[in-house]
Order: structure tokens, then sequence, then C-alpha cells
């Protein structure tokens, strides 16, 4: 049984995926309110340019500000949907002093956001958890066991402990374990946008970590949002998680012959010692998801690429 939203609370609003989540739910009629604070970690101008179409939008209202520090209340009402996607993502960056912009942005803003949206009632309240839940896992074992190998992992697992919790206090919690999103948007610390850099005209180097055998279930973005927005419109257990993933993997050496396909041209690549917390495989679980709303990813590699290539080649065109 599903339920039509009419109101929702984006946070992370101009983020990568947070932008795309708010475009398609303004196309789909709902009134969007969107959290951010341009956090200056990558370019908050590239921030601004994600949401150039939603702010042109009647429906649509940014909030600019840090969760940490806005008194959330006042966006918080029983018939709306929170979709919260704000947080310090990326792995490297979460190791060292990181881990404290880590800790801040993804588990005390989501404590703070939970309470505040336990205390109004929200209908729903979905959040963005994370592959990196899991640790390091041989090719073919199902990967259920949660262990990360990551700061960040650490805290998004900490997190999706937070939904069950609050799940348990009434909040109507769902836990999305994304695995590597990719689209256009895509944030620069990603590896398919640097690889992209690096075949396009110019002079920057993919540092490739490791022998890149490492494998990723990679998803286009396109698919993470119908996902989530199944996810917001089908009655599940408080405190439910599920993986949200592409249905394949690839290899990063395999990504680096489709990019350089796709482009025409070599990457520039300088080869360096594989990275702590890089696991050598992800791989979704997509029983439940599907079971619980029926979805399936639709996006193969090669389309889902080709549509990043044109984002890319065209944010190239911007600085010529
Ligand atoms: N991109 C991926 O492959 C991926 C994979 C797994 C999980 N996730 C999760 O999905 C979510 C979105 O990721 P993304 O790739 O779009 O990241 P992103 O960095 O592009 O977007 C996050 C946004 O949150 C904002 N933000 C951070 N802290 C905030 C705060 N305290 N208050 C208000 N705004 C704040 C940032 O300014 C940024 O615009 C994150 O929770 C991330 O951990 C992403």
């Amino acid at each position: 049984m599903g339920t039509k939203i009419l109101r929702s609370v984006v946070t992370g609003a101009a983020g990568f995926i947070g932008s795309h989540l708010v475009e398609e739910q303004l196309n789909r009629g709902v009134t969007v309110t969107g959290i951010d604070c341009f956090d200056p970690w990558y370019s908050p101008e590239a921030k601004r340019a994600n949401l150039s179409k939603a702010l042109n939008h009647p429906n649509f209202e940014l909030i600019e500000a840090d969760l940490n520090e806005l008194n959330l209340s006042q966006f918080l009402e029983p018939d709306c949907v929170v979709f919260h996607l704000a947080a310090r993502a990326g792995v490297q960056d979460s190791w060292g002093e990181g881990f404290e912009s880590s800790i801040k942005n993804n588990l005390l803003a989501t404590q703070k956001l939970m309470e505040a949206s336990l205390e109004n009632k929200v209908n729903r309240f979905l959040y963005a958890s994370s592959s990196s839940v899991y640790g390091n896992i041989g090719a073919g074992e199902k990967q259920r066991v949660e262990s990360p190998i990551s700061p960040y992992g650490v805290t998004k697992l900490a997190v999706d402990q937070l939904g069950r919790i609050y799940g348990e206090r009434g909040l109507q919690t769902v836990g999305m374990r994304y695995f590597t999103v990719y689209g256009p948007r895509q944030r620069p610390d990603m590896a398919m946008n640097r690889l992209f850099q690096a075949a396009l005209p110019g002079d920057f180097y993919f540092s490739l970590r490791g022998d890149g055998t490492q494998k990723r279930e990679f998803t286009y973005v396109s698919d993470v949002v119908e996902a989530t927005l199944a996810l917001s419109q089908c009655f599940v257990p408080a405190g439910s998680t599920f993986d949200i993933g592409g249905g394949n993997t690839c290899s990063v050496l395999g990504i680096i012959s489709e990019i350089e396909r796709i482009v025409g041209s070599p990457c520039r690549i300088k080869e360096v010692s594989s990275a702590p917390g890089d696991p050598k495989l992800t791989e979704a679980t997509l029983g439940p998801i599907s079971e619980a709303t029926g979805w399936s990813p639709r996006v193969s590699l090669q389309d889902g690429l080709s549509a990043q290539y044109l984002w890319q080649e065209h944010q190239l065109s911007l600085v010529r």
C-alpha cells in the first residue's frame, strides 16, 4: 500500500544525490524544503549550480544553514517526509582530523534531526546510510556482516543504530545503504569524476590506489532517487535498512577501460599504494528492497557513464 507525499524536507539538498532527489520530487508535484549549509569541502558554487533548476521552482524553498545550528522544529510537521542526506561523505577524508567533521555532520546532526522529527511526529524519516557499514567481504560471500573499515563507515553504522532506536521510539525511520553512486553532479572526490577529468583534455592525473582490481557495485543516481522515493511510499518496519545498488559490480580497471572508450582517449594515471578503508569488493543484496517496493535498478553502467560524460564535458567547457 502506498502513500502520496505532498511535502518533504531534504537535507543535503545542494549535494550530488540530494539535488537530484529535490528535482525529481518537484517534477512529481511535491512541495520541497531543502536544507544545506554549502559545506566548503567541495565548491559551494558547484552546489549552487546543482540547484539552479530547483531554485526557479515555485514549490521549492532553500534554507541555507547548518543542521547543527538550526531550529529544526519550524520545518517539521506531521504531514512531511524527511529525506536526510546531509553528511560529510567520503571515506578517505574521515581519517585523522577529518573524523571530527564526520562526527559533527553525520552523527550529531542526525541525532538532532531525528529528535526533532520524533517530537514533531513527522510521517516518515528516510536517511542515507552507506555500503561502508560493511567491511571487507570475499567474492561470492553474502555481504550481511556490518564491520566497517573506515571512520566514515563507523559513523554511518552508528547512524543506522540511531535509526533503529528512534524507530523503537515511534519515528518511522528507514536507512538506505547506497552503493557507490555516479552520474551527473558526482562529487569531485569520487573516482569516476576524477577518471573523466584524467581522460578529458587537461593536466589532471588520476591516482590509482592499489592495482585497480578492487570491485564496486556502482549505482546510477536516477536509480538511487527512484529507490529512495519507492521506499518513502511503502510501509516497512521502523528501523529497517536496505541496500541500494546498481545490480552489477565492476573493477576500477574495468571502469577505466569503459571511460577511455567513451571519451576516446586514455586516462592519465599515476599509481599509488592502496588506501586504508578501501574494501576489495562491495556488493549489494537487492532482494529485500525489491520485495518491499518492487524497485530494481534500470540504468546500465554504459548508459550511466555516457550521461556522466556529457555533464563532465560541459563542466570543462564552462572553465575553458
Ligand atoms: N555518493 C555516494 O556514492 C554515496 C554512497 C553512500 C552513501 N552516500 C550518502 O549519501 C548522502 C549524499 O551524498 P552525496 O554524495 O550527495 O554528498 P554531497 O557531499 O554531494 O552532499 C551532501 C550535502 O550535505 C551538506 N551538508 C553536510 N553537512 C551538513 C550540515 N551539518 N547541515 C546542512 N547541510 C550539510 C553539504 O553541504 C552537501 O551539499 C550522504 O549522506 C552520503 O554519506 C553517498
